[in-house]
């Protein structure tokens, strides 16, 4: 048995129906492009949040978090969108559900998660995905992965109240070990595209710079609402739809000089993630790490969502030897990834600490990042 079932009979007196799990995402490359319609290409992370589940009579969620040390019952009555705390991932997922018209009955949920919070690594999508997959399997629910992504999306935006795209459930749901997901955030299609980045020579460093990201809400919706506005003025429905030869004459009709920084992070983004796949597909680090530099480049110069924090892990991650080093995630703090010839991690994450702690920042944590299976049941 494992520690989490036992948590489960200890609290409930009954041995699990089963255990699931959703694993936290890395972006290879693609950011803030989702809610453009564009393109993004994540990969799923070891790291998950897993849970024991079975069902209860009463029509009540209780749900146990072993991280937080706390146990909270939901009732039908609680299910009501902007409730505050850890819990509103899971019961915004049975809201959601409800929603969406399915019947969902009472559950036991025991949890617990070894995805880095606030880090820019999706705990919060994982917690969703994994209550999701284990409510449908539970439920006999025959839903398809990316309705699953978007209910478990439904539930962010709508209950939690958090404004983001699709593309951190959709990792989480529909990575397969061993590839990034090139994902179409307007088709809604995936393509599985294999990346074992030890054929590459390099391992994939995702440093995390321990930088809280304050202003990460506002900045974000900022941001969003900016592409929108963009996408109006050039009589587009969204942003993905001017290309990278378009791009000349959209920011000439653009008057606001910050609009057209935006759009031109956004436009040259999506065509750096199709090199990017078309890198991979070919097997060209060559052409690979340097896409990663341009895309942090243009998060900073054009997009402005990185932190000095940010910006000197990449710096000083390139100079200590990564071949190309970019922010992944919303941006204002969280990791960094890099790719790093095979077996010298330890060493640039350890000139990143000596450059953070020099400058009087916190230090950096890190670890090597192979790309993992999406959610599924584990038992
Ligand atoms: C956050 C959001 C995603 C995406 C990224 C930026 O992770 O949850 O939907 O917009 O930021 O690429």
């Amino acid at each position: 048995m494992t520690a989490l079932e036992d948590t489960f009979r200890t609290r409930t007196g009954e041995a699990p129906s089963g255990t699931w799990f959703a694993p936290g995402r890395v972006n290879l490359i693609g950011e803030h492009t989702d809610y453009n319609d564009g393109f993004c290409m994540p990969f799923a992370l070891p790291h998950r949040v897993t849970v024991a589940a079975g069902p209860r009579k009463d029509g009540q969620w209780v749900i146990t978090s072993q991280n937080k040390h706390e146990t909270v019952t939901v009732a039908p009555a609680d299910l009501t969108p902007g409730r505050p705390g850890w819990s509103s991932y899971a019961a915004g997922v049975v809201w959601a559900l409800r929603q969406a018209g399915y019947d969902i009955a009472g559950a036991d949920l025991v949890l617990e998660s070894d995805v880095p919070v606030g880090a820019g690594l999706s705990s919060s999508a994982a917690l969703e995905c994994a209550v999701l997959t284990a409510l449908a399997e539970l439920n006999g629910l025959d839903i398809a992965g990316m309705d699953r992504a978007r209910l478990a999306r439904t539930a962010e935006n709508e209950f939690v109240g958090a404004p983001t795209g699709l593309m951190d459930q959709a990792a989480s749901t529909l990575c397969t070990a061993g590839h990034a997901l090139f994902f179409d955030c307007r088709d809604l299609t995936v393509e599985q595209v294999p990346f074992d980045p030890a054929t590459f020579g390099v391992e994939v460093l995702v440093l995390d710079t321990n930088t809280p990201h304050s202003l990460v809400d506002s900045e974000y919706a900022e941001r969003r609402t900016s592409c929108h506005e963009a996408a109006r003025q050039l009589g587009v429905t969204a942003l993905r739809e001017v290309s990278a030869d378009g791009l000349g004459d959209a920011l000439t009709a653009l008057a606001d000089p910050l609009l057209r920084k935006r759009v031109r992070h956004v436009v040259t983004e999506n065509e750096r993630v199709r090199q990017a796949r078309q890198a991979l597909r070919t097997g060209s680090l060559d052409e690979l790490a340097p896409l990663l530099d341009q895309s942090h480049a243009s998060m900073r110069d054009d997009f402005e969502i990185t932190v000095p924090t940010v910006d000197l892990a990449v710096e000083t991650a390139r100079a200590a030897g990564a071949l190309g080093a970019r922010m992944t995630g919303g941006g204002f703090g969280g990791c960094i990834i890099a790719l790093v010839p095979a077996g010298r991690t330890d060493e640039v994450g350890e000139e990143v600490a000596r450059a953070f702690a020099e400058a009087g920042y916190a230090a950096p944590a890190w670890f090597t990042a192979t790309p993992s299976a999406g959610a599924g049941r584990l038992r």
